[in-house]
């Protein structure tokens, strides 16, 4: 239970760390929140603060996410639900931030990192969102797309067993549900503006030459 009490509120706290409005404020003193689409994610970094803000942002929520599982699995390596629980916090954290007024990213570069560790063989899957972001770039689109298919392969294997070869087996532990099922509802709403946006045909392509940044 110690591992509980240290992981769960840790995984909510890490996840609430602002970095996009850390970076963005470092490079030019706005705040992402108020730009674009209004998210701190590194898509909106990209817009509001250039290309270095947007990488560095992109690459620190990548490590929270990674971060949290990796302390998951090394204090309760046999806790597969704290595992599964401290993905889904740190996503949480990240959309709905304590230290910026609950007001955050859309849970996709942490929520990337977190799948990966995870379950890299759902996080394989994750790939085609990326190359459907670089395609039409639309990143939300790829991001949508990428996050479904890869949560719905690590549901598929925490479900059923699936033999690649006679002693090659796919398979997750059942209590990764808990990852993935907040996970996909939490990403699917924080996009909902974005989905509106695709279905009318308005939706910001990514355009790194067109960023606003210093
Ligand atoms: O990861 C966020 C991305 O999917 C969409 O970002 O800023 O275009 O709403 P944005």
């Amino acid at each position: 239970w110690l591992a509980w009490v240290i992981i769960a509120p840790a995984a909510y706290l890490i996840g609430s760390i602002p970095v996009g409005l850390i970076v963005c404020k470092m490079f030019g003193g706005v705040d992402p929140r108020e730009h674009g689409s209004g998210s701190m994610g590194a898509t909106n970094v990209l817009r509001t603060a250039g290309k270095k803000a947007a990488a560095l942002v992109f690459a620190l929520d990548l490590g929270k996410g990674a971060l949290v599982i990796a302390l998951s699995l090394i204090l309760a390596p046999e806790s597969f639900l704290l595992h599964g629980i401290a993905g889904t916090l740190v996503i949480l954290g990240h959309t709905w931030p304590v230290f910026a007024g609950f007001k955050g990213g859309k849970g996709i570069s942490p929520g990337w990192a977190a799948l990966v560790v995870l379950s890299p063989t759902a996080g394989v899957v994750t790939m085609i969102g990326l190359a459907i972001a670089l395609l039409t770039r639309y990143v939300s689109l790829g991001s949508i797309i990428g996050a479904s298919l890869g949560i719905l392969a690590l549901i598929v294997i925490a479900i059923v067993d699936v033999p690649i070869t006679d002693s090659f087996v796919l398979r997750e532990p059942i209590e990764y549900l808990a990852f993935a099922i907040p996970t996909v509802v939490v990403i699917l709403f924080s996009h909902r503006e974005n989905i509106a946006r695709l279905r009318k045909g308005t939706e910001n392509r990514l355009d790194i030459n067109a960023a606003e940044g210093p």
